[in-house]
């Protein structure tokens, strides 16, 4: 159900939780400082307590409040992303954030997020934790009807226009002196060099990744999903509204592959549609670039395609 800038605002400050637009995604938001609240999160989404939240803040220097100082090249990277889809995790005064929103990590993930009616609210209530407005397991919401598919017509929602960036955003985690690749996102990783002077990389460990989130199961349709530059006859097929797949029962189109950013915006709401239509096989062409956002568009949909197997 949409609510106004006013009425989430008054929702939230009464302990409520409220769903919220941002520019990658859509939030699950509640006061940070409101541990009733933020359970309420958890329980909401099914979400593992050991995978903390993003603390939303409405401007760069808010962060000041909750850590003792800042790492090297944080304030280049806020000025350089922020307001933008970039989550910056730093280690944290743990006494000013509840345990439970950093999964009693001693870091704390904050991103200001870029769209104006999502500061406005945080600017009326402050600080707000917010995962992606999704069941666990399920793909991010990027429209207000996704997350009323997941959490029923009657569940708030500050109305917003569907999420331009469609993708999570970009993770850097600092840690033993550097910046580390916490999750791939809406902003491509190279873009972080001219800032860092390096390219931020995943530390190799995948038993134990730098974000807990990485570990949990992600969304898989029911669909077997085969990741292929070629494709069966009569199969169906995702792909890219440029090229010609002569031969398929029926395409699906992510965009053109001219656009990277159209298809990352078209990606969740194309893999709820498979579902929704009972598709039980199906092709992504995946004969695109490695680099850049094309990067984030393979991880996702690798994740996409390893089904429940991962239990
Ligand atoms: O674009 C986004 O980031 C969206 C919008 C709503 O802001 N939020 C989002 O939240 O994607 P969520 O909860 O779905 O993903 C947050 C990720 C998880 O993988 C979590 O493990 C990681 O951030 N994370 C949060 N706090 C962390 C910390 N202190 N250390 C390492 N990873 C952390
Ligand atoms: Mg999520």
């Amino acid at each position: 159900m949409k609510v106004s800038l006013n009425d989430a605002a008054m929702l939230l400050l009464s302990g409520n939780v409220v769903s919220i637009p941002t520019e990658t995604v859509f939030g699950l938001a509640a006061v940070y400082n409101n541990t009733s609240a933020v359970k309420k999160i958890f329980s909401l989404k099914n979400r593992p307590l050991n995978n903390p939240l993003i603390l939303h803040i409405a401007k760069a220097l808010d962060v000041k409040t909750f850590v003792k100082d800042v790492p090297p090249h944080f304030e280049e990277l806020a000025n350089a992303f922020w307001p933008g889809p970039l989550t910056l995790v730093i280690p944290v005064i743990e006494e000013k954030i509840p345990s439970i929103v950093r999964a009693g990590l001693s870091t704390q993930a904050f991103r200001v997020p870029a769209l104006d009616v999502t500061k406005e609210l945080i600017v009326k209530t402050g600080p707000l934790v917010a995962p992606s407005a999704n069941l666990s397991g399920r793909p991010s919401a990027t429209t207000v009807s996704h997350v009323e598919e997941d959490f029923g017509k009657e569940f708030p929602v500050l109305e917003g226009a569907p999420s331009e960036k469609g993708v999570e955003s970009t993770i850097l985690i600092y840690q033993e002196g550097a910046w580390w690749l916490g999750r791939l996102g809406a902003i491509a990783v190279e873009s972080f060099e001219k800032v860092l002077g390096y390219l931020p990389l995943f530390k190799r460990n995948e038993a134990s990744p730098l974000c807990p989130g990485q570990l949990f199961r992600h969304y898989a349709p029911k669909a077997t999903l085969h990741l292929s530059k070629q494709f069966r006859e009569g199969a169906t097929v995702l792909g890219f509204s440029d090229r010609n797949y002569g031969g398929a029962k029926r395409v699906i189109y992510f965009g053109s592959s001219q656009n990277v950013e159209e298809v990352l915006a078209r990606l969740y709401d194309l893999l709820r549609k498979l579902d929704e239509e009972g598709i039980l096989e199906a092709f992504i062409d995946i004969d695109v670039p490695q680099n850049g956002l094309w990067a984030t568009f393979h991880e996702r949909v690798k994740k996409a395609s390893l089904s429940h197997k991962l239990g």
